[in-house]
């Protein structure tokens, strides 16, 4: 479906699966990967017949190892900070209306682990291993690390990951709420299609305005998120997705909704 150089964007029903393309440097954002990426969500935003995404790596011993270290000789402060204010694949998937799903199958640092934070939803190999690995380089996280991990995981743990910079494994992942699933490397694939194909069926402005919601958790106080929350609610009842929805659950069948 696509000609990108550094990644590869499959359709396979409603689930679009994205997958970083670069094994040799165990799939290291580059500047192209960041491009690219935003380019193919970009398309796949308008293409009504996919409802959720699926991203992952090549092959079987890295989701994605950071940013491409090879990049960071030529920039200046200027250059990285201008990042805030440019498309980067991180926040493309933040702002990204359908969910999406981080499938992580290997290590998942730095860049890696921030791009996974961005997603909705992570499930991991066993053999995964996450860590934001900055500090070993005299910087630190730049893509959403110090802030989305510390929302999923709580401050202590987060500083912990980040001032040691050391790696953390698959189950003390799930135990930390870093990801929601772990299964064993060759289920990994089949267990996230079954999670992405069974939120595909759901109700797509349904799905959208409950990822609204929930992301409105972490950037508000609790009285401006139910006020957006029971408007975002109110907003479902002039769906047609509404009406099926109801109308399957009376006739007791299961519903087919079009996202209107
Ligand atoms: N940027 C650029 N290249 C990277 C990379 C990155 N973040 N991570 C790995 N690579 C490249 C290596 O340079 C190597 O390339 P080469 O074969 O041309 O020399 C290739 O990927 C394989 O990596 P290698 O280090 O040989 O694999 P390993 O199994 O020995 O170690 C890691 C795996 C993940 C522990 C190690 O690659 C690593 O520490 N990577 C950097 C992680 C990091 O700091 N990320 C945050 C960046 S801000």
């Amino acid at each position: 479906m696509s000609n990108y150089e550094t990644i590869s964007v499959e359709k396979r029903d409603k689930v679009a699966v994205i997958t970083i393309n670069r094994p040799d440097k165990l799939n290291a954002l580059n500047s192209k990967v960041h491009a690219e990426g935003v380019a193919a969500l970009e398309t796949l935003r308008k293409d009504d017949s996919v409802r959720v995404i699926v991203i992952t790596g090549a092959g079987e011993k890295s989701f994605i190892a950071g940013a491409d270290i090879s990049e960071f000789a030529g920039q200046t402060p200027v250059t990285q900070r201008n990042l805030f204010h440019e498309k980067t694949f991180f926040n493309s998937i933040d702002t990204f209306p359908k969910p999406v799903i981080a499938m992580i199958n290997g290590f998942c640092l730095g860049g890696g682990n921030e791009l996974a934070l961005a997603c909705d939803l992570r499930v991991a190999s066993e053999n995964a291993r996450f860590g934001q690995p900055e500090i070993n380089l005299g910087i630190m996280p730049g893509g959403g690390g110090t802030q989305r991990l510390t929302h999923l995981v709580g401050e202590g743990r987060a500083m912990e990951i980040i001032l040691t910079g050391e790696m953390i494994d698959a189950p003390t992942a799930l135990q930390f709420g870093l990801v929601n699933h772990v299964y064993p490397l060759a289920e990994l694939e089949a267990k996230t299609m079954e999670l992405a194909n069974k939120i595909a069926e759901k109700a797509p402005i349904a799905l959208q305005l409950s990822k609204e919601a929930v992301k409105f958790a972490s950037k508000s106080n609790l009285d401006e998120g139910l006020r957006r929350e029971v408007d975002l609610f109110a907003i479902c009842f002039s769906t047609e997705d509404k009406t099926e929805g109801v109308a399957a659950f009376l006739e007791k069948r299961k519903p087919n909704f079009q996202g209107k």
